[in-house]
């Protein structure tokens, strides 16, 4: 799908973040400033967290109470698979989280969560983007929802 404005990649966010299950994992993969904070705004917003989403590149976690529990990480200064597992990506999940990972690719896919990766593709409109999600372990019903919710973009 192509959004043409960084809200519009908000509101992607908002309808992922809504209909996916919980636990759950959404990997963001795509090159700095290709807008992979930018949708995970749009996923606070969608399950109304209070507080500003912000890239949490220093701190690598991040986590906010919404109605689910939104567990923000960014994995740009990780490098070796050993150091990822450190930042307990997983660890403590509460039942009702989705684990938003910025650099998505470096994750370990050993992982068993209901998964969707998002990958951020630039367009010639510097304000447009091509995303393309992909799911793993999500029921039919679950896709054919997301794939309702996000048939206008
Ligand atoms: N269609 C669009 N979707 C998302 N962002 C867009 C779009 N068009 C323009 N932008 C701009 O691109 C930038 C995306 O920045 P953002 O911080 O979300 O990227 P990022 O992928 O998280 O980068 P980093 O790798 O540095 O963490 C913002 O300045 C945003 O306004
Ligand atoms: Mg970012």
């Amino acid at each position: 799908m192509i959004t043409k404005s960084p809200e519009e990649t908000r509101r992607v966010g908002r309808e992922l973040a809504t209909r996916l299950p919980t636990p759950s994992l959404v990997l963001l993969v795509g090159e700095l400033g290709a807008g992979k904070t930018t949708f995970v705004q749009g996923m606070g917003a969608g399950l109304n967290v209070k507080e500003n989403v912000t890239s949490p590149a220093f701190l690598l976690l991040k986590e906010y109470r919404g109605a689910k529990t939104l567990r923000h990480i960014d994995l740009y200064k990780i490098n070796e698979i050993s150091e990822v597992e450190k930042v307990g990506l997983t660890e403590d999940l509460p039942d009702d989280a989705i684990v938003v990972v910025e650099w998505g690719e470096k994750v370990d896919l050993n992982l068993i969560l209901p998964t969707v990766v998002v990958q951020f593709e630039p367009e010639e409109d510097e304000n447009a983007r091509k995303l393309i999600l992909f799911s793993l372990r999500l029921e039919r019903k679950e896709v054919e929802e997301l794939k309702d919710a996000l048939r206008d973009y």
